[in-house]
């Protein structure tokens, strides 16, 4: 079995590994207060992740290790994540009579039924998640399976960088652990909590109901787009590109030429992912919107889905409910932090009771 709920020991640094770039975040904790030490976002060429898979292991590792530099302190044990499209979940009832030598004969049994792989080929673990109320001899398991080499991948990717990966989770599980920290106590047992991330390549939605991701979707759909078509039309290079976002130098034509037609196309897409939702099951409307990734920073972005979709929408800030290390620049951290959000959720589980 693999280890995707194994217990953690020490405070672990997350590693967000994305399409276009590497996000480190580095917590610590002290009584309840947790602390944000430090972080680091480092860019990856377009051929390092393809597909949400590690192509390129070496850029990955180089990427990683400049990650930990720029953090300065002295990181090692490590997280990372695999994308919940790369994952199956699944919730089982099984007797609580199994030992659990027998347990696992049975998970594997269960699963070769629904996994469409060879079982050799695939990475699994399970949680015991406790009796249902509803037939106490039978305890509820969260089964997650994944293709062994995303999560072999990954893993040595972190530890190539010199740290040591202790745990592979799920994206999913991370924008979890992140939207319940950062709720809190605001959430009511009706609220439905969504949270949209739109980085270079995928757009992703979650939708969180009582501590509990009920629903998720990734579609290919990313700045990328917005990048290659201001490449192509004003002749910079997709570097160019980048690094003028970076430095929040773009310039009024562009803006008006293609990032407001974008801002409206991001808007389309939301709202197509939404219908998709709601035509899924009989879920209540929407209690809130929050949006991360770098496509989330575009300019009234914010103002127009509020508008369109008649919903909260509010930009992540994963740090909300944290103290920040005097060294980080706050200015900065707050462009930044939308982006964070899967390092920071990832991190969190250093913390999981
Ligand atoms: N102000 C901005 N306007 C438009 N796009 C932006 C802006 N700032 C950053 N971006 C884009 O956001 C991208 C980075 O976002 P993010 O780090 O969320 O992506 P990622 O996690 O690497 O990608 P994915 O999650 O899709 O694999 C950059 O490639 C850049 O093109
Ligand atoms: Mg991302």
């Amino acid at each position: 079995m693999f280890g995707f709920f194994n217990k953690k020991t020490a405070t672990l640094v997350g590693v967000d590994i994305g399409s276009s770039a590497v996000k480190l975040v580095a917590l610590s904790r002290e009584k309840r207060e947790i602390t944000l030490d430090s972080y680091a976002i480092v860019g990856l060429p377009p051929s390092a992740i393809v597909d949400g898979h590690v192509q390129e292991l070496g850029v990955v590792a180089e990427a990683i290790e400049k990650g930990v530099k720029i953090c300065g302190s002295k990181l090692n044990l490590a997280i990372t994540g695999v994308p919940s499209s790369a994952v199956i979940i699944k919730h089982l009832e099984l007797s609580n009579a199994f030992s659990e030598a027998e347990l696992e004969d049975q998970i594997k049994i269960e699963a070769d039924q629904f996994i469409p792989y060879p079982l050799d080929e695939v990475a699994i673990d399970f949680e015991v998640q406790g009796p249902n109320p509803l037939n106490p001899d039978l305890n509820k398991i969260l089964l997650v399976a994944c293709r062994n080499n995303d999560v072999i991948q990954r893993e040595a990717s972190v530890n190539s960088a010199g740290l040591k990966c202790e745990v592979v989770d799920v994206d999913t599980f991370a924008i979890e652990r992140l939207l319940t920290y950062i709720n809190k106590e605001d959430v009511t047992g009706d609220d439905l909590i969504a949270s949209i991330d739109i980085g270079a390549s995928t757009m992703t939605l979650n939708v969180m109901h009582q501590g509990e991701i009920i629903y998720n979707r990734e579609q290919g759909f990313g700045s990328n787009e917005l990048t290659n078509s201001i490449h192509i039309q004003c002749g910079m290079s997709v570097e160019e590109v980048e690094q003028s976002f970076r430095l929040t130098e773009i310039s009024m034509e562009i803006e008006a030429m293609l990032i407001e037609p974008f801002r409206d196309t991001i808007s389309q897409q939301i709202s197509r992912a939404l219908q998709f939702y709601y035509s899924s099951n009989v879920q209540n409307q929407l209690t809130k919107i929050y949006l991360s990734g770098g496509c989330s920073s575009i300019k009234g972005l914010v103002e127009l889905l509020e508008e369109e979709l008649g919903i909260t929408v509010e930009l992540t800030n994963p740090f909300s409910n944290m103290r920040i290390q005097a060294k980080i620049n706050k200015d900065r951290l707050n462009k930044d932090a939308p982006v964070l959000v899967k390092a920071c959720g990832l991190a969190l589980r250093s913390f999981d009771e």
